[in-house]
């Protein structure tokens, strides 16, 4: 029987794989026989040496810096064919920076107009594997977030453009699919995990009472980017330890 896990042969593409979430699902692919390239913000690869939670061990890096709206059309590539295109770039800014149109329009070319902006610079190459797309947008498109409003508008934005690309390149033979994840342990959440107090409050309202890893995000990624969900589109899983339930 074949294995539908093993993605041997296939070319993977995570922007926003340098590090946390984007990072645990390259890994993943890579352990289970994909090519895979990743994108991050710093000039090369071994500028994330020291960092915890990013491990870029048999990973192409190249540096794409998306809040750049020209940056990703002008984006060449490594490979010559794509079968999967992760998106798990996100920002988000504290200390009220949101409420800042500079801050607001930041965020939201991060973690919506670039997924589009990708979404479109590889829509030839995904096409032409019948490929797969996998958005990451958040929980937090679910609910209010009061201190992040662009966070908040980019990521309901993320679930609404995974629906409609799911529908819309059905025809071409691309399943697009998302994840929201809940509460993971990553440099974006460190606000949260590394203060006691902050940290027991989120606990207490995860029914799994543990925050979760780039590896629970990458279970639910291997399983959209496999045949396992071939009569999936449009759709972005939860996964978050029943935190929004
Ligand atoms: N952690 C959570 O609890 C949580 C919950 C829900 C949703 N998410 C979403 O999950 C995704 C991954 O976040 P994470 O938690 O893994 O945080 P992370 O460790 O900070 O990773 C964010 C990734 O996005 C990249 N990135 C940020 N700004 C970018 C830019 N301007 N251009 C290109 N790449 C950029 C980062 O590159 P560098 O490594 O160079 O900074 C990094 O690879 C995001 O979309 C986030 O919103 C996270």
């Amino acid at each position: 029987m074949a294995n539908e896990l093993d993605f041997s042969g296939k070319q993977l593409l995570v922007v926003g794989g340098s590090s946390g979430i984007g990072n645990g699902i390259a890994q993943a692919f890579r352990a289970r026989g994909a090519d895979v390239a990743v994108c991050g913000t710093r000039a090369r690869a071994a500028d994330y040496q020291a960092e915890e939670g990013s491990d870029l061990t048999g990973l192409a890096y190249t540096q794409l810096d998306v809040s750049d709206p020209g940056a990703v059309e002008a984006f060449k590539p490594s490979f010559e064919k794509l079968d999967i295109l992760v998106l798990a770039q996100g920002a988000v800014l504290y200390r009220r920076g949101e409420f800042e149109m500079t801050g607001f329009r930041t965020v939201v070319e991060v973690n919506l107009m670039s997924l589009m902006a990708c979404a479109t610079r590889f829509h030839s190459m995904l096409r032409h594997s019948r490929g797969a797309l996998i958005m990451v947008s958040s929980t937090a498109a679910y609910h209010s977030t009061m201190g992040n409003p662009a966070y908040n508008a980019s990521k309901t934005g993320a679930v609404g453009l995974t629906r409609t690309l799911g529908e819309a390149w059905a025809e071409d033979g691309i399943r697009v699919n998302g994840i929201a994840p809940g509460l993971v342990d990553t440099k974006m959440t460190k606000v949260t995990t590394d203060n006691p107090k902050r940290r027991e409050a989120a606990l207490s309202r995860i029914p799994l009472r543990r925050l979760g890893t780039p590896s629970d995000m990458a279970g639910a990624a291997l399983f959209l980017a496999s045949p396992l969900s071939s009569y999936m589109i449009g759709q972005t899983l939860v996964v978050d330890g029943g935190l929004i339930l």
